[in-house]
């Protein structure tokens, strides 16, 4: 499958598709195969993404020799222990591993859902061999390996082990569509004169998210599903089109929907730098392209190359043709790439057709979109458009099906964003700043050109949120955080977290880590917590719908949701439907329903209206500041206890505005709308008196708390962090730091987080050595910063002479509150950027191998992992889980120490 797709994107470079074409087959080349034969151990049980802190190969170490008749304690099984079984794959690499002799039934009338995740680990091999007409070159192939529905997998030399240390690639756990190989380095070289035979270990986690109820195909046994595909990649010095990656935007009477491009690259070998673009003469005097910045390319790296284009007149060609210019070293090349175009006439009243519209998500990234036209031009009146929030595993840009569910509206546009992938991160983070960001797109674009002018819609205009399954619950999560931007809900079959979908009781940390310990760690899911933020929601229209046999979601999810939100607010506007019979998906009725298009339209209608005279109370509820918007313009800066909410309660009362605060140290209401304290006398905060006036001038509209008084003031820190997984919501593409002379450790793990950024979430990266950040501020811009490596990272070494944080460096030894942190240990934390108050910047710190590998499995690349503010591992957490977390923390109000939110 996979040479097949590298063919189709050497077929778009024709200077090279010669060479790529004459190498798969022939014996003068490295071959590869694999194993039909697989060793499975399991199962475990295991709780979602607990394999993060656990040991891929739990419980096995693989720096030991394997003993294959032993046994091992498991809850599941029969008197308690497990051993070795086998399975086959299908000689496509496709292997399903299941475990019928557990008694899943009876585990699962008292567990649940909960009972059929497990973790096992599966064993095959890989032989390799060399060219038979003997090497050409000295340089050693690399791998390259997809491993779609596995959580990680690593490759170990079949003796010699040496106390060797298992480096762990991610796979394509959700198994997603653009999804380059993992380029993967031999642990030990193979043989030039012979076959080489390597175990590949292969981390397989069954979780119910991604394999569903067993009970789907009428069985009660739960069935992992990994494939594993492997090529050898030739040590050759190219730059390869990464078809899969390109971004465009449809044409429209031959005008593109949008000004951003990619071009999708990836590096075989060496570090390249795309210097410049230019386009094929026939389109000069219509498009011009200017290439958003300089784009290096780490060897093995996966980037999408940003374009910007202007366009002087309309073009009618399905091809576009451009020419990148690319230096690697002294040498430069230039690629030619032919990109498909889709030309569409105007949409008219009974015809149109879903359209790409590109837009730079994080400055640079391009990013595209789909969105529905409106049946008629606007009236008088501009109707807020629809965003649509697809389910997980829906590639919306590429599966029609999804959008063709939400009908075209007569007034409003339907606006489908990609959410960064089709999982990206269940609509939080990246996902939703993407979200917001396609929707000032689609105003940008159709501003930009007059013909489009009578469709256009509002600047910062509000929204009518849709969605369904993941997108449903994204539709709770988006709503919740940001109520002032919306004026309507419709989220069906939505979960209302990820705790309750699939419960965490069959957690193995849990039987070691102290429960406050813990319950610091799961600080890092509160702000997903979507029943929390229900407070939010009172004054926000709401059709909440779930099929009543929801097979997938079950139903009483958003029956919970809807009773939540009525405790806040027995009168709260929000209609329940449930769809009596109906399963998880029925795309022809659940959004395509007179009920709906009635919500719908009289939704939209009202939102004309202004409801804040109305307003009598209400409560704001948040976790971390930058991460939610306001509500009836209040908003909250910053917390004084990070990693607990916080709580504010506006009360309305003849003429005053009453505000009671819980742990807020700040917060600020907007001039717009600012209809609440329009003719009020006075705001009183925690029974402090204001003047209504002072706070409405342009300067001053932030209240701030010192010691237990409120002060106005005209401006207060606005906080952002809380759990390491904001370090994904970057402004910019993402700088990686490593030191000047990596290891081979510090290189890969550089490597596998830009590709894995990638592929999870399309964020771009760029890795850089530390005396070029160092050198330069404009290396790394003011985004989100990664710091990677221990003491020899100089750059950030002398970050943390700087004492920012209670992390600090003292004669080559990572200390925290002055405390030595052990040298196996890995430490993850979050710090202040050097050049912009804003910014984060993640230290993945160790000094050793291993801990290094640990901090890489920690990085919250997915929803789930708890990894708040910061925190130290060590060797425990391969058995224990959690249970070998050595500290963990939220940091306090402007990086200050936060005992409360402690354990160190
Ligand atoms: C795994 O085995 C190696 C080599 O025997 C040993 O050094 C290491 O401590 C072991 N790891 C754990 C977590 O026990
Ligand atoms: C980039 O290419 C364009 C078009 O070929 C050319 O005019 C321009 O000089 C080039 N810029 C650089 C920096 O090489
Ligand atoms: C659609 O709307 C109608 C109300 O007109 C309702 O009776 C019906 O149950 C709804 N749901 C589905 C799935 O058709
Ligand atoms: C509740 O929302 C619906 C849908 O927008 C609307 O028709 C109805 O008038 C609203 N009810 C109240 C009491 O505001
Ligand atoms: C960073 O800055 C240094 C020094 O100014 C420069 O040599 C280097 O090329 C820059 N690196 C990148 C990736 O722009
Ligand atoms: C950083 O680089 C920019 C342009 O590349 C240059 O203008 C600036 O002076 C440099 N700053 C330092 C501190 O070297
Ligand atoms: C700082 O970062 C923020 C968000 O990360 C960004 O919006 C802003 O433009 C940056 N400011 C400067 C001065 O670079």
């Amino acid at each position: 499958m996979f040479a097949l797709a590298l063919l189709q994107t050497a077929l778009q470079l024709p200077n090279m598709s010669a060479t790529i074409q004459a190498d798969f087959s022939g014996a003068s080349t490295w071959r590869v195969s694999v194993s039909n034969n697989w060793d499975v151990l399991g199962p475990f049980p295991i709780h979602a993404r607990e394999q993060h802190f656990l040991s891929p190969s739990f419980p096995l170490n693989l720096s030991q020799s394997i003993d294959f008749e032993a046994k091992w304690p498991s809850a599941y099984a029969d008197n308690g222990v497990v051993g070795w079984t086998q399975a086959s794959s299908d000689g496509n690499g496709n292997v399903a591993v299941s475990f019928p002799e557990i008694r899943w039934t009876s585990l699962r009338a008292t567990e649940g859902w909960a009972a059929l995740q497990h973790h096992s680990v599966l064993r095959t091999s890989i032989t390799v061999s060399p060219p038979q007409h003997g090497i050409e070159s000295a340089s050693t192939p690399r791998l390259l390996v997809s491993l779609a529905q596995g959580s990680f997998f690593t490759l170990r030399p079949t003796s010699n082990l040496d106390g060797s240390i298992p480096r762990w690639y991610t796979g394509n756990v959700y198994g997603m569509d653009a999804a380059p190989a993992q380029s993967i380095d031999f642990p030990v070289a193979p043989s030039v004169s012979g076959p080489t035979t390597y175990d590949v270990f292969v981390s397989g986690d069954y979780e119910l998210r991604l394999f569903g109820d067993p009970a789907a195909r009428n069985s009660e046994v739960p069935e992992l599903q990994v494939s594993l595909q492997v090529e050898i990649s030739e040590p050759e010095h190219r730059l390869i089109l990464q078809g899969s990656h390109n971004v465009i935007p449809d044409f429209v009477d031959g005008w593109a929907f949008g000004r951003a491009l990619g071009v999708g690259l990836r590096s075989s070998e060496g570090w390249w730098t795309v210097t410049n673009i230019s386009v094929a003469p026939e389109f000069a005097s219509a498009l011009e392209f200017k290439l958003l910045h300089e784009t290096r390319l780490a060897p093995t790296q996966t980037r999408i190359v940003p374009l910007h284009l202007t366009q002087n007149g309309p073009i009618v060609s399905e091809i576009l043709e451009l020419l990148i210019t690319a230096t690697s070293g002294d040498s430069s090349i230039e690629i030619s790439v032919k990109l498909p175009v889709r030309q569409y006439d105007l949409w008219q009243q009974d015809t149109y057709s879903p359209l790409h519209a590109t837009f730079f998500y994080a400055t640079s990234m391009p990013t595209a979109f789909l969105v529905k036209p409106p049946a008629s031009e606007n009236g008088d009146k501009i109707f807020p458009p629809i965003l649509a929030f697809h389910g997980a595993g829906v590639d919306v840009i590429n599966m029609p099906f999804w959008v063709e569910a939400v009908p075209r509206q007569k007034n409003s546009w339907v606006i489908a964003p990609a959410g960064r992938t089709a999982w990206g991160l269940d609509w939080h983070g990246p996902s939703t700043k993407e979200a917001w960001g396609a929707v000032d797109a689609l105003h940008d674009i159709l501003e930009a050109r007059s013909a489009w002018h009578p469709w256009r819609t509002e600047k910062n205009t509000r929204v009518l949120l849709i969605g369904h399954s993941n997108g449903g619950q994204g539709t709770w999560y988006a709503a919740g955080r940001f109520p002032d931007k919306i004026i309507g809900a419709i989220p069906a079959a939505g979960y209302i977290k990820s705790q309750s979908y699939v419960p965490l009781v069959q957690s193995r940390s849990a039987h070691f880590v102290d429960p406050a310990l813990r319950a610091i760690l799961e600080t890092s899911l509160t702000p997903d917590d979507n029943d929390l933020f229900l407070s939010n929601l009172v004054d926000t229209t709401i059709l909440a719908i779930h099929g009543g046999d929801d097979e997938n979601v079950p139903v009483w999810h958003t029956r919970d949701l809807v009773g939540v939100l009525k405790a806040w607010r027995p009168d709260a506007n929000v209609t329940y439907q449930e769809d009596k019979g109906k399963p998880h998906w029925y795309p022809d009725t659940i959004f395509d329903n007179d009920s709906v298009q009635r919500f719908l339209d009289s939704t939209l209608e009202q939102s004309f209206v202004s409801e804040l005279n109305d307003i009598k109370s209400f409560t704001l509820t948040v976790a971390i500041p930058s991460d939610s918007g306001s509500l009836h313009g209040f908003h909250i800066d910053s917390l004084l206890i990070p990693g607990r909410l916080g709580r504010l309660t506006v009360e309305v009362n003849e003429g005053k505005v009453f505000v009671k605060t819980i742990n807020i140290k700040a917060f600020s209401i907007a001039h717009e709308p600012d209809v609440l304290l329009a003719g009020k006398a006075s705001i009183v905060v925690d029974g402090q008196d204001f003047d209504v006036t002072a706070l409405r001038t342009q300067s001053a509209k932030h209240l701030l708390r010192k010691e237990s008084q409120w002060e106005v003031v005209s401006r207060a820190a606005f906080s952002s962090t809380g759990r390491l997984l904001n370090i994904l919501s970057s402004s910019t593409p993402i700088a990686i730091v490593i030191p000047d002379e990596p290891t081979v450790s510090e290189n890969l793990a550089a490597r596998r987080l830009a590709h894995d950024l990638d592929l999870y979430h399309k964020l771009d990266a760029y890795i850089l050595h530390a005396s070029e950040a160092t050198s330069n501020d404009s290396n790394f811009s003011e985004g989100h910063l990664i710091v990677l490596g221990g003491k020899s990272n100089a750059f950030g070494a002398a970050l943390l002479k700087t004492e920012k944080t209670a992390f600090s460096l003292h004669k080559e030894q990572l200390k925290l509150r002055g405390q030595a942190i052990d040298k196996q240990a890995a430490a993850l934390f979050l710090h202040p950027h050097p050049a912009n108050s804003s910014s984060l910047v993640l230290f993945m710190y160790s000094d050793s191998e291993t801990g290094l590998e640990r901090a890489s499995r920690l990085f919250p690349i997915r929803t789930g992992i708890t990894v708040p503010d910061w925190v130290i591992v060590g060797n425990e957490a391969d058995v224990k889980g959690a249970g070998g977390v050595i500290g963990a923390g939220v940091w306090g109000h402007e990086w200050a120490w936060n005992e409360a939110v402690s354990s160190f």
